[in-house]
């Protein structure tokens, strides 16, 4: 009798320990994978898009709003997060071959991005616009770029946007600080590329060196990416997001950036 009392302890135990340690995997890590280690989130982002994500000259950190904004997701997630800077066209085949577990990147939803990630919530509305040298005068608007030659950043929204310029000879750069040096050196006649990272090179540049030009040609929004497979995660983030939304966090994070969000 008492042997079979200590048989369904046993098995009782064992069946216990296997639920237990089935709980502990999802816990643990995003992709599923059981790990002992500290809760970690590998995220990919082109840091070269401020005030978005950029190397800071003096400590050689990463900051700036999406930065800021991944953090406190994760410390609302109870992850570490870990920023894996790489180049902007390799973010998504980064997330589909599974080195990297998310994105923020200024990337902004698209259809097309949407068939191959997940995306989370919009958390930040944004625009294409126009720079050209401060003192250009052709340029006024879209319609005056016909036939020009224009500097983008590959793989991004602004490119998709130049390519249906008739006539327009596209320059595509790895990243947009090169796009707007072209434009400095006199190699292109315009830029075309996010709002708030022009509006950000003009102030810095002391408006001396670029402007913007016509209306905004986009309306856009961001968000931050996963794999396809990954919905766990993509619903960790979304959850978080509303969290700091609803605390006040992102509302301070943003007014760090940009001012008073309106
Ligand atoms: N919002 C644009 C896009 O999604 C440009 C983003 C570029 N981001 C960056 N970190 N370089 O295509």
């Amino acid at each position: 009798m008492f042997k079979k009392v200590l048989v369904f302890v046993i098995i009782g135990a064992f069946i216990l320990g296997l639920g237990l340690a089935g709980c502990g995997k999802q816990a643990d890590s995003p992709d599923g994978q059981a790990s002992e280690e500290v809760k970690e989130l590998i995220i990919g982002s082109d840091t070269a898009f401020a005030p978005f994500e950029y190397q800071d000259e003096k400590s050689q950190e990463y900051v700036g709003f999406d930065m800021d904004l991944i953090e406190a997701i994760g410390q609302q997630m109870g992850y570490e997060v870990n920023v894996q800077g790489m180049p902007f066209d390799g973010l998504i085949p980064g997330l589909e071959a599974g080195s990297i577990d998310a994105v923020i990147s200024a990337m902004t939803i698209t259809e097309e991005r949407a068939k191959k990630v997940n995306f989370s919530k919009p958390y930040y509305k944004s625009g294409l616009t126009i720079v050209v040298k401060s003192d250009n005068t052709t340029i006024k608007s879209f319609e005056d770029l016909e036939g020009k030659k224009i500097a983008v950043q590959i793989g991004t929204t602004g490119s998709n946007t130049a390519k249906t310029i008739k006539d327009a000879e596209i320059r595509e750069f790895n990243t947009a600080p090169e796009a707007f040096l072209e434009l400095k050196a006199g190699g292109v006649d315009a830029v075309i590329n996010d709002k708030p990272v022009n509006d950000y090179y003009i102030t810095q540049m002391g408006g001396k060196d670029g402007k913007t030009v016509g209306e905004p040609l986009t309306a856009e929004d961001y968000g931050i990416a996963t794999a396809k497979k990954n919905t766990e995660l993509a619903q960790m983030i979304d959850n978080a997001l509303e969290e700091l939304r609803s605390n006040g966090e992102y509302a301070k994070i943003y007014e760090k950036w940009f001012g008073k969000e309106q």
